[in-house]
């Protein structure tokens, strides 16, 4: 097994049989011991966070499966933290593909001229390059097309997955009365590129859920979904 990649919250390695293994650690990302989805540094050490990351992800990429929408999983093992996932190539050195459900976190530090926080959005969809020295930056399709990223057709494919994938986890949410305001996915390609698919993980970590007004820590979030 070889180390390809440290990550914040997770580290990757290269298994003898092709595929990838992650590992999934107890960092989160976020700022002063603080969680924040959308930060770029790890915040706080949760212990316990790497598996339920991991469940969350587990039952999420199953429900997927079960649907027929293309993603990277092979197979979880929750005692070692580990999933294993087909190895995809990211667009560039990676995007993030985000679907906004109410103007929250970035959307609302960025627009907040034109837009209220927790005002209804329809599954918007934004990219942002995985670029922690330019706060990720948000990029436009013509942008991505051009700079050799992402072409128009492969955007749209994105952005139905996108919001397909979306809406999948907005209604499992909804099942427990918990509203989803934004989540933050990855995708890539594999089988040399002919398929794009979801890819990393689809946790507490990467999302807003709200239950009552109050929002739901990533923690507590796989508990209400896997256990309740
Ligand atoms: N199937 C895959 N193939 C290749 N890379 C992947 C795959 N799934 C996830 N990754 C990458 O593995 C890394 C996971 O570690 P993570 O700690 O989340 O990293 P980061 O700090 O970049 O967010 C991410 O960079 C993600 O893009
Ligand atoms: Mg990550």
């Amino acid at each position: 097994m070889k180390l390809v990649y440290t990550g914040k919250t997770k580290d990757v390695y290269a298994l003898e049989d092709g595929n990838y293994l992650l590992k999934f650690k107890d960092d989160v990302t976020g700022e002063n011991g603080v969680f924040d989805p959308g930060a770029n540094t790890v915040g706080l050490t949760l212990e316990g966070a790497g598996k339920a990351g991991l469940r969350l992800t587990k039952y999420f990429f199953e429900i997927l499966k079960e649907k027929g929408i293309p993603t990277h999983y092979i197979d979880a093992d929750i005692d070692n933290a580990t999933m294993t996932v087909k190895p995809a190539t990211v667009f560039g050195k990676g995007l993030e593909v985000i679907c906004r459900y109410r103007a929250v976190g970035s959307f609302l530090r960025r627009y907040g001229m034109y837009a209220e926080e927790g005002q209804a959005l329809d599954a918007f969809v934004e990219v942002t390059i995985k670029d922690d020295e330019r706060q990720d930056p948000p990029i436009s399709e013509d942008a991505l097309d051009m700079l050799g990223l992402l072409s128009s057709a492969e955007y749209k494919v994105l952005k139905e997955l996108t919001q397909t994938i979306g809406d999948v986890v907005k209604s499992e949410l909804a099942k427990k009365d918990i509203e989803l305001y934004d989540i933050k996915f990855e995708f890539g390609r594999v089988d040399d590129g002919a398929q794009i698919v979801l890819i990393d993980e689809i946790s507490g970590g990467n999302m807003r859920a709200y239950k009552n007004g109050q929002y739901v820590e990533p923690l507590q979030l796989e508990k209400l979904i896997v256990e309740g």
